[in-house]
Order: structure tokens, then sequence, then C-alpha cells
């Protein structure tokens, strides 16, 4: 008999496709709403290689196969933002465009406030300007 341990985030969510459809959804908001220009403006023209890294890097995030790792290795994401300056308002840009995924790709609301509190987790720790 197999026993089942753990549901990851990833199964919950409705696997690849349903991270496919968070991740195309999110990069819309982002490239269409006037409130999220200044991050839209930090990341290059054509964003089909921010959609995909994020996919796969998200794929594994939530629990299922570890995609980024695989091809890029070890994800270092704080190093790789670095070079983008990051404080309160880059994080909240950032948040409102996956909230506002969460909710038009119809993620039900207990998974949805959980993945929005681990996604702000990771979205502030990668605040790197220094703010009054
Ligand atoms: C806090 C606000 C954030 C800003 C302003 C931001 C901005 C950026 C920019 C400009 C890039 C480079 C362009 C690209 O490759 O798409 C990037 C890459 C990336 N971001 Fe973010 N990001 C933020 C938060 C996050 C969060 C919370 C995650 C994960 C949950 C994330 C995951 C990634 C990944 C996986 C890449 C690709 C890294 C690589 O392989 O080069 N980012 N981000």
């Amino acid at each position: 008999m197999e026993l089942k341990i753990s549901n990851p985030h990833y199964d919950m969510l409705g696997g690849a496709d349903a991270v496919k459809r968070l991740v195309e959804r999110f990069y819309e908001i982002m490239d269409t709403d006037s409130e999220a220009l200044g991050i839209r403006r930090l990341h290059p023209e054509n964003l089909d290689s921010s959609r995909e890294k994020l996919f796969m890097f998200l794929s594994g995030w939530l629990g299922g196969p570890q995609l980024y790792v695989e091809k890029h290795g070890h994800p270092k994401l704080r190093q790789r933002h670095l070079p983008f300056p990051i404080g309160a308002s880059e994080r909240d840009q950032w948040m409102r465009c996956m909230e506002r995924a969460l909710i038009e790709t119809g993620v039900e609301e207990k998974l949805r406030a959980q993945l929005t509190a681990s996604f702000f987790k990771t979205a502030d720790f990668l605040r790197n300007k220094e703010e009054a």
C-alpha cells in the first residue's frame, strides 16, 4: 500500500498546467497593469524567458519537479536579483501581480492565502535597496 505523506501545493494547485496558467497570467498582468509599470521596466521587453524561468522555478518551489535546478542549478534568487533595485514598492508591485494572477486563475481561497504568505516571504527576502 502506498502511503501518501504529503500533499504539496503543486498538486493542490493542479500540477504543471495550473502552474503554467498562473505564470502566463502573472506576466500578462505585469505587462498591462499600470501599477506594475515600475517592475515591468526592470524586465526585458520580451518576457518569454522570464515566463519559462519562473514556471520552472515555481514547479520546484511548490513541491513539484525541480525543473529549474535541473537546468540552471541552484536558483540563488537573492544573488540573481541584485542587479535590480528592489524595495518595498517593487516587492508590493510583484505581489499585486501575483495576487491578481492567483485570483484570476481561480485558485481557491485557502490555498491562495497560504501561497500569498509564502510568496510574500520570498519577495520580501529579495529586497536589496536601502530605504528611509
Ligand atoms: C520582489 C520583487 C521582484 C522583482 C522586482 C523581480 C524582478 C526580476 C527581474 C527583473 C528578473 C530578471 C528578468 C528575468 O529573467 O525575468 C527576475 C528574474 C527571476 N525572478 Fe524575480 N523579481 C521579484 C520577485 C521574485 C519572486 C518573489 C520570485 C519567486 C517566487 C522570483 C523569481 C524569479 C526567477 C526564478 C527569475 C529568473 C532567475 C534567473 O534564472 O535569471 N522573483 N526577477
